[in-house]
């Protein structure tokens, strides 16, 4: 079914995410900081808005930096009954580089939710790069995108616009599970960007097909 969604951030994810899913059939604009902007060649003309206009969008799709989220959320006035999709990585700079800036007894999609009183957020498109997002059905296996939200309403839709990007979508539970996703996120950053990992992999879920065991012999 055709979703109207908002993309909050036209940079890699959102560009990716947005082509992909305007390719789909569903109808997506682009909130960005300035709509005029010459910066934005790729995307199709009259889908730019100011990133503060929720209009009549159904969904809100997080693809700003982690340091600019809560305020673009905000931005956005009354998110009651929006479904919020967190993309978002916490991420800053530490002692070894990127890191995740918060974890394990907390995560950043439950922050944000506490930004969003009355919207379903959920998390999920964090798990790979951009670049692997716009047509994930074109590798050797599916790769996986878990989803993690506490409104089982609208998690089927959810799971339903991942799968439309190609992805083998998989439910990993309430929102408290972005507690994994996050540094699931930050095993694919390091594989990528300190271990010599090209950027163009997925995690992939597969399945055990025993093989046919031989005959006992009469
Ligand atoms: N890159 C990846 O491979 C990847 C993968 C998974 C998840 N993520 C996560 O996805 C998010 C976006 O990453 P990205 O790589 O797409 O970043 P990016 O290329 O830097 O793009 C970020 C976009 O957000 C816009 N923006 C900043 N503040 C905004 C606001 N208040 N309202 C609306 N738009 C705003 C920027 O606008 P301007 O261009 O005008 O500054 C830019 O278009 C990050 O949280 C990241 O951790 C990234």
């Amino acid at each position: 079914m055709k979703q109207r969604i908002l993309i909050l951030g036209a940079g890699k994810v959102g560009t990716a995410l947005g082509l992909a899913w305007l390719r789909a059939g569903h109808d997506v604009r682009f909130g960005v900081p300035v709509p005029d902007s010459t910066k934005y060649p790729a995307l199709p003309a009259g889908r730019l808005q100011p990133a503060s206009a929720l209009r009549d969008a159904q969904l809100v799709v997080l693809a700003v930096p982690w340091a600019a989220a809560s305020t673009a959320l905000a931005a956005l006035g009354d998110l009651n009954g929006v479904i919020v999709i967190d993309c978002t990585n916490p991420l800053g700079m530490g002692q070894n580089g990127l890191q995740l800036t918060l974890g394990f007894d907390t995560s950043g999609a439950e922050q944000l939710a506490q930004h969003a009183p009355g919207a379903s957020l959920f998390k999920t498109l964090n798990q790979t790069g951009a670049e692997n997002m716009a047509d994930a059905g074109a590798y050797t296996a599916t790769p996986v995108m878990f989803v993690a939200g506490d409104d089982s309403r609208h998690k089927p839709l959810v799971l339903q616009l991942v799968a439309d990007l190609g992805f083998d979508a998989i439910d990993a539970g309430p929102l408290r599970a972005a507690r994994l996703l996050e540094p699931l996120a930050m095993l694919w950053i390091d594989l990528a960007t300190k271990l010599g990992h090209p950027r163009d992999f997925a995690f992939a879920r597969v399945r055990h097909h025993p093989s046919p065991q031989p005959e006992a012999p009469q």
